[in-house]
């Protein structure tokens, strides 16, 4: 795992943002993997500058969301369909076929949990997969005990998750109780991942998912069995890391390493 702490909230998403547009210029047909949440918003701002200011293009790009509410129909101002329409696939020249979120309000979930899985596979997998964190350590709704082998499934929210979401529904009974989530197994064969944290809440668990032990209990920890992970925090969520200056030694001296080899 790189991990690169970040100042604040704005050079997170920048930082974070310039990883996406490198990996989308070196293969313009990216398999793209998207998250939703209040921590990729400023990384998808930036995403649609350098798309306009700088021209970065998507019209190759496929895009796979991580999951979706069970019962939420696309155009309900809730749902995470609702989300990437809004925070970024409409300001981009992605082509909407390209998009691919689950379907909140399908007849027969699991079936499409198994058609999700498939394209996925059938297109080649996921080759850049953005992540953010719940503060339980879940990644996507990949809930405390979820199998570091599970697939696109569907997940029951604990009370921390349906507490943690509400703030965006009217009331709490609204918040659905199940989600159609990409499993820890399905994330861990993207080829490279970037997970994202920000703020001081999220401050013990990236202490725990980069420095603690492996386990289901916080499946973001499952990360630690990838091999190419790059972290982007800001410095609130990275305040209990121990090692936080062997990090930085190694952000500002990868230069080195071109020197020694060079040598
Ligand atoms: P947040 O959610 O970005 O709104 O904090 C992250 C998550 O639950 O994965």
């Amino acid at each position: 795992m790189e991990i690169t702490i970040t100042e604040n909230y704005e050079e997170m998403s920048k930082v974070s943002a310039q990883i996406i547009a490198e990996e989308i210029r070196k293969k313009h047909n990216l398999l793209l993997g998207l998250a939703t949440g209040d921590t990729p918003i400023g990384t998808y701002k930036e995403l649609v500058r350098i798309h306009k200011e700088e021209g970065l293009d998507f019209s190759k790009v496929k895009s796979f969301n991580l999951d979706e509410y069970l019962g939420l129909a696309p155009l309900h101002k809730n749902s995470y369909n609702y989300f990437m329409w809004d925070n970024l696939v409409k300001h981009i020249n992605i082509n909407p076929e390209n998009v691919y979120i689950p379907q909140g309000n399908i007849n027969d979930p699991e079936q499409f949990c198994r058609w999700y899985e498939e394209q996925i596979r059938k297109l080649g997998g996921i080759d850049l997969q953005i992540l953010g964190i719940g503060s339980d350590g879940h990644i996507a709704f990949n809930e405390p005990g979820s199998s570091f082998a599970s697939r696109t499934r569907i997940k029951a929210l604990v009370e921390q998750t349906i507490e943690d979401n509400s703030r965006f529904f009217d009331k709490i009974e609204d918040v659905p109780r199940f989600a159609i989530t990409m499993g820890v197994g399905t994330i861990l064969e993207a080829k490279k991942i970037l997970l994202i944290a920000n703020g001081k809440k999220k401050a013990d668990v990236c202490a725990k998912f980069i420095e603690g032990p492996v386990t289901s209990q916080i499946t973001a920890t499952a990360l630690q069995l990838h091999s190419y992970v790059n972290v982007v925090l800001d410095k609130d969520a990275a305040s209990k890391l121990k090692r936080t200056d062997y990090y930085n030694w190694v952000r500002d001296n990868k230069h080195l390493v071109q020197k020694e080899i060079g040598r």
